[in-house]
């Protein structure tokens, strides 16, 4: 049941306000999904674009995950960082906006690779996606709406999103789900709950602080979704 001030809404109906913005739009559309960890960013990216694709029946939409700026681990282990890694500044922030100027700004039918991440090597692929018909953008990630000079580079990135959702769930839920994921990439249960503990939390607590600056709020919502 929907709660007051809230509109349940589907994957469906997102998708298509996503198209009705596109309309008509010069050059491409980009769409960006902040969140915590967790969150389900990748996941709703996936079927909002999916959704795009299947009304559509053609590749309209892409997704240009932010996570494919993190930097290498060698990089990481170098700089002494390793343990850090998921911070603002373990990504290549610069890399990521030039990235997004990039393929907002090519003109659809040029190839624009973009990096993805692979949770298997633990390490970006680079043009682990190659933009080329494609004229919505579904850009995803933790930092997308930061905005303060403690992390610096981060907000040149909001000028380059047409409009930005934040995926808001609730903080137990994305414990848990980050103890599974890590517990799924390799490390042990209690190795698990010291990153989310030490690490992620606190990278959610700073990605919750940029909550208002999203042009809307979307909650999970039993199948589908709530707009706030
Ligand atoms: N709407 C949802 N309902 C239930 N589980 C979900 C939902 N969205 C994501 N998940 C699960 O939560 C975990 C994190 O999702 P993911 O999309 O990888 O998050 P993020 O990209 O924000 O880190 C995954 O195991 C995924 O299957
Ligand atoms: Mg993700």
């Amino acid at each position: 049941m929907a709660t007051r001030g809230s509109v349940e809404t589907s994957l469906a109906e997102l998708a298509a306000r996503v198209r009705r913005r596109a309309n008509g739009q010069h050059g491409r559309f980009v769409l960006g999904i902040a969140g915590p960890p967790g969150a389900g960013k990748s996941t709703l990216a996936r079927g909002i674009r999916d959704e795009l694709n299947l009304a559509a029946g053609r590749r309209l939409a892409e997704i240009a995950p932010m996570d494919g700026f993190h930097l290498a681990g060698e990089r990481l282990r170098a700089d002494g960082n390793l343990e850090r890694k998921g911070e603002p500044d373990t990504f290549d922030v610069t890399g990521y906006v030039d990235a997004l100027r990039e393929v907002r700004y090519t003109p659809p039918g040029q190839p624009v690779p973009w990096p993805t991440y692979s949770r298997e090597l633990h390490e970006p692929v680079p043009a682990g996606v190659v933009f080329e018909e494609q004229t919505i953008v579904v850009t995803e990630g933790n930092y997308l709406l930061l905005d303060d000079p403690g992390h610096p580079g981060w907000s040149a990135v909001r000028p380059l999103l047409d409009e930005t959702w934040y995926l808001d769930v609730p903080e137990l839920v994305i414990e848990q789900r980050l103890i599974r994921r890590h517990i799924r990439g390799g490390r042990t249960p209690a190795a698990a709950k010291i990153k989310v503990a030490h690490s992620d939390m606190r990278n959610a607590r700073l990605v919750e602080a940029t909550r208002p600056f999203a042009d809307l709020i979307i909650k999970k919502a039993g199948r589908g979704y709530r707009i706030d």
